[in-house]
């Protein structure tokens, strides 16, 4: 609403030279637009940093409290044996880390130690020792890793996976494009696993079933 008051001019408040200037040198009353302006435009930019520092604090939360994203120790082979005693590790079945998000597996069963060194590719065949980010590459399910025949079985679509993630090839084993992504682990000289959740490579493309690269199914019948 305005602050000037229209009269006609024979009434004694009409908008006369003198009555107009004394007006506009009488301080306005309530909220000028001027300062509505300014505190509208504060607001906003308040609004933005306070939406940037949440978004960037959100983002580097997993980092600072060492969850998903972040470095995380996983332990030693025998650690890991003893906190899976109910699956067989030890010939080479994936065991599985919710705060990694990883599934972790021996490569060579015939030999139960890790091997210290890093591998940021996550192949993981010098450590003997790999470390699979759990999506999987089609559409980002959970597979799971079946007893009865060692694979990787996706409850979605059904893509299926050895027990080191290498997609099998052909359309009746599912329709993911690539086998699973790895992360970058390192083993140190105690032999206690690390694996860097923020460093993940592409799984390589699909191998047929037969063919060098690919293990196969311990059974013709999975668990899907
Ligand atoms: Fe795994 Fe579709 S999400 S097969």
């Amino acid at each position: 609403m305005s602050n000037y008051h229209l009269a006609p001019a024979d009434k004694p408040q009409a908008l006369t030279p003198q009555a107009l200037r004394s007006l506009r040198q009488d301080p306005v009353q309530g909220i000028s637009r001027r300062t509505l302006l300014r505190r509208s435009i504060g607001g906003a930019v308040l609004l933005w940093l306070t939406e940037v520092t949440a978004g960037s604090i959100g983002f580097l939360w997993p980092n600072v409290k060492g969850g998903f994203g972040a470095v995380i120790k996983i332990g030693t082979i025998a650690d890991i044996k003893a906190a899976n005693s109910s699956i067989p590790f030890n010939q080479g079945f994936p065991a599985y880390f919710q705060n990694a998000r990883t599934y972790v597996m021996l490569i060579d069963t015939s030999r139960q130690e890790f091997t210290p060194g890093e591998d940021k590719t996550g192949d993981g065949t010098a450590l003997n020792v790999r470390a699979l980010y759990q999506r999987c590459p089609h559409l980002g399910c959970r597979p799971n890793p079946c007893l009865k025949n060692f694979w990787f079985e996706c409850p979605c679509h059904g893509s299926r996976y050895d027990r080191l993630g290498i997609k099998a090839l052909g359309a009746q084993f599912g329709p993911a494009p690539r086998s699973m992504d790895r992360f970058s682990i390192t083993v140190d000289a105690d032999g206690v696993l690390i694996v860097d959740t923020s460093k993940i490579t592409l799984g390589p493309l699909p191998v047929a079933v037969g063919q060098p690269g690919i293990i196969p199914p311990k059974s013709p019948v999975g668990c899907i």
